[in-house]
């Protein structure tokens, strides 16, 4: 017999159906509850609320367990590559070789941008941080491709939209950071393959070619596999609401860049590496940021750590701490910087407050020390975490059209002032 939750309002009893996911995920759904009740739920935040029903990605905080389409995220890091990863993300199934080849192919094809784009780039100031430049220049893509306006033309058309945009915004991307050095933008090589041709798109100048090195590579490509999706969180649910309004894919995904931004969510990795320097310049006194990141009467938190949803580890931050040792390793880098995130890792770890509330480091307090390792500078850690989550981006909008969802549209509990008579300008 199916489950059934009852609600008891004024005396009289509902009953809602409970809802289970293939992981034994429950939910009540209550999608009738305003039209039987005449209530809504409050949940600011959204804490305890599901938007959707998803197939893309498995996560279990409690647990620290996440995988994409069944795929624990342990194996997509050590074995597969993140074009593989975009495609299973996408489609829905791990590709055949055949299947690799022509995305892959069609992917490579459309790396090129409008050269009138260029233009744009160079109106920005060259201290323009380049999450606000992708963001505006993602969104731009839609006016050089009209057909893309409408987002429900054909199955092909969507293809060749997500095909365009998962091509270009390592192109777009590189040439904000170039832009931000006014350095000649490289354009993208063909021969190279997705990770390869964004370092040499960031690295490579008109004068000297960049040597692409496999350390370098098979970082980035774990990196942005970590990255890849995360279930519903602030920029994923924007994606899906804003596409949810029918706005095209450009400007969709524009809105997910823009949500990721923020130092809560995305941003959080430039402010990992930005509060380690703050500390090694302030002397190295551990105990005394944590003290800090506990006083409720002080604003400051310590970045990367603590996690919606993961309560006891984020497995990201698990294959990325070793990651991060392997790279600094192999490219013979000793970051004092990765001394003191040891340090605070330890005694955040071991202090009764961070016990208490279940803060762990997050995927983004080891981030930022391999990108620093692989030449990235600070401003640009946000806009390599929007490479790696465009596909769980895409296919979060995909999915959300494919079963014709209807526009998101929340309620809210008003607490502004009951009715009044209007006050002329004089008598106020
Ligand atoms: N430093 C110090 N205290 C913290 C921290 C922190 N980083 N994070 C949470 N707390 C405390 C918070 O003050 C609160 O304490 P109390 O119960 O005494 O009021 C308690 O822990 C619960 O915090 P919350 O803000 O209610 O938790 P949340 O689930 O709303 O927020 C979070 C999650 C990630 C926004 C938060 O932990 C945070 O601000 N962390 C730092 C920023 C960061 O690293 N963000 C990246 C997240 S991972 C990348 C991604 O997926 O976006």
């Amino acid at each position: 017999m199916s489950e059934i939750a009852k609600i008891e309002l004024e005396g009289k009893t509902y009953e809602f159906p409970v809802i289970t996911g293939t992981e034994n995920e429950k939910a009540i759904d209550i999608s009738k509850l305003r039209d039987t009740t005449g209530y809504v739920t409050l949940d600011t935040g959204y804490k305890n609320t599901g938007a959707t029903k998803s197939a893309i990605t498995f996560l279990d905080g409690e647990k620290g367990i996440l995988h994409y389409r069944g795929y624990p995220i342990e194996q997509l890091a050590e074995k597969a590559t993140f074009i593989e990863v975009a495609y299973l993300l996408i489609y829905g199934a791990l590709p055949t070789q055949a299947q690799l080849d022509s995305f892959s192919n069609s992917i490579t094809k459309h790396t090129l941008v409008h050269e009138d784009m260029k233009q744009f780039f160079e109106a920005y100031p060259a201290k323009a941080h380049p999450m606000g430049v992708l963001a505006s220049m993602v969104c731009s893509l839609s006016t050089f491709y009209p057909e893309s306006l409408d987002p429900n033309r054909s199955a092909e058309a969507k293809d060749l939209t997500i095909h365009r945009l998962l091509a270009k915004l390592p192109t777009l991307a590189a040439w904000s950071y170039k832009n931000a050095m006014r350095h000649p933008f490289m354009y993208p090589k063909n021969e190279y393959d997705y990770c390869g041709n964004f370092l040499h798109m960031m690295f490579a100048m008109p004068t000297e070619d960049y040597k692409i090195d496999p350390v370098v590579v098979s970082a980035l490509n774990k990196l942005l596999i970590l990255h890849a999706d995360h279930e519903q969180n602030c920029s994923t649910s924007t994606v899906r609401i804003v596409g949810s309004s029918q706005a095209n894919l450009y400007a969709t995904i524009s809105a997910g860049i823009s949500a990721l931004w923020g130092p809560l969510h995305g941003g959080a990795n430039q402010a990992v590496i930005e509060m380690l320097e703050k500390i090694h310049n302030d002397g190295g006194d551990v105990d005394k940021w944590v003290a800090k990141a506990k006083d409720k009467d002080d604003p400051f938190r310590l970045m990367g750590f603590g996690h919606r949803v993961y309560k006891n580890f984020d497995p990201r931050a698990t294959i990325i701490k070793k990651a991060c040792d392997d790279v600094l390793e192999k490219m013979g880098i000793n970051d004092p910087m990765l001394e003191i995130a040891k340090k605070l890792e330890k005694v955040a770890l071991e202090d009764e407050y961070f016990k208490a509330r279940n803060l762990y480091p997050n995927v983004d307090f080891y981030s930022g020390i391999i990108y620093r390792a692989l030449g990235i500078p600070t401003e640009m850690f946000t806009v390599m975490f929007a490479l790696g989550r465009l596909p769980g981006w895409i296919s979060q909008w995909k999915e959300m059209t494919e079963n014709n969802e209807p526009i998101g549209r929340p309620r809210q509990i008003y607490t502004g002032a009951t009715p009044r008579d209007y006050v002329e300008i004089s008598k106020r």
